[in-house]
């Protein structure tokens, strides 16, 4: 989770509070009825089609839609905001990202519509420096969850006829292109990668620093990758990150820090939480259990859990604190 998201968490961290507050004040409190959902549904498929709606007719094919402007941003084009444009790489990012949203309203004739446009308009052999976990999260599993539906709606309605598995030689593509930044000393992904050069260029051998997130938010996808494709090579590089990232933790609390040095396997940043740069890989722990049932990753996150709920669970709050508590 970035910054952007973990304000979004906060706030809605602060409304579960308001809400549960509300619960203990109000003796009478009723069920919601059919209605209002229902209507609640509608205002967030309207909210839906007034985003997805606004960047296909004013952004598209851009990554984002800048929504003061109402225009496209493109990387190194519109004014550069530093980090958060890493997860911009000129391919389409919001389509890909929304791909799954649209099965999931059941827009199918939209959803056959979005795929036939990332075949024919997306391109990755681009010369631009990205986020390997935004890139691998978004683009990624964006590209195999909708490579996955498409196969499912084909078989279940005999829809999209025309559909030959484009998206997955898309996303072997991508898992190609990220390959070269697991190529460390301890076997943990540089932060960024290059596209079309992958850590040859732009320096990137010596930006050592990544966050616990974004090097232990592989799996999923990666693995998913491996067994569509064949190709064991993704799957196996991000157990072996998996791995390193377990061998870090901190041997007395099973605490985890915040930044390491991919190279020496050092933490840079010993503070421990659950949230910007280190949620996402205690998600993908437990979540690498569910989808591949390797009990070594539930151990792994029960560990933590456990830490999580010792040290940082502070009655109603979950503080930072030191690893070495
Ligand atoms: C991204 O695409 C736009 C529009 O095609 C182009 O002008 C821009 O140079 C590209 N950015 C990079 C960094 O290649
Ligand atoms: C991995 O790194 C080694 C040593 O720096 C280099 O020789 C090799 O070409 C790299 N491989 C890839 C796939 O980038």
């Amino acid at each position: 989770m970035l910054f952007s998201e973990s304000v979004l968490f906060i706030c809605i961290f602060v409304s579960t509070l308001l809400v549960s507050f509300q619960i203990c004040v109000c003796e009478d409190v009723k069920h919601m009825t059919k209605e209002e959902r229902v209507l609640l549904r509608e205002e967030a498929r309207d909210m839906f089609y007034h985003a997805y709606n606004a960047y296909m007719e004013n952004a598209y094919p851009a990554d984002e839609l800048m929504p003061l402007s109402c225009a496209g941003r493109y990387r190194g084009v519109s004014p550069n905001r530093g980090d958060i444009d890493d997860s911009m790489g000129n391919f389409s990012l919001t389509l890909i990202d929304t791909l799954d949203t649209l099965v999931v309203l059941g827009d199918l004739a939209e959803f056959a519509h979005a795929v036939k446009l990332v075949i024919k308009d997306v391109c990755f052999d681009n010369d631009i420096v990205v986020s390997v976990f935004e890139t691998n999260i978004r683009v990624l599993g964006g590209l195999l969850s909708a490579h996955i539906l498409t196969d499912y709606l084909q078989q279940r309605d005999g829809i999209m006829p025309w559909y030959k598995g484009e998206l997955l030689s898309m996303a072997k593509d991508v898992g190609y292109r990220l390959l070269p930044a697991f190529n460390t000393t301890t076997g943990i992904p540089y932060a960024r990668v290059n596209l079309k050069h992958g850590i040859k260029s732009d320096r990137l051998e010596y930006a050592r620093e990544t966050c616990t997130a974004c090097a232990g938010s592989m799996i999923l996808e990666m693995a998913a990758l491996s067994r569509l494709t064949g190709e064991r090579e993704f799957e196996e590089r991000a157990h072996k990150a998996m791995d390193a990232l377990w061998k870090m933790r901190h041997r007395g609390s099973d605490l985890m820090g915040t930044v390491l040095n991919v190279h020496s396997g050092d933490w840079v940043r010993r503070d421990s939480g659950v949230g910007a740069g280190i949620d996402s890989y205690y998600e993908y722990c437990l979540k690498a259990y569910i989808l591949l049932g390797d009990n070594k990753y539930l151990n792994r996150f029960n560990r933590h859990y456990n830490a999580v709920m010792k040290y940082i669970s502070q009655g109603p709050l979950l503080l930072d604190v030191h690893m070495h508590r």
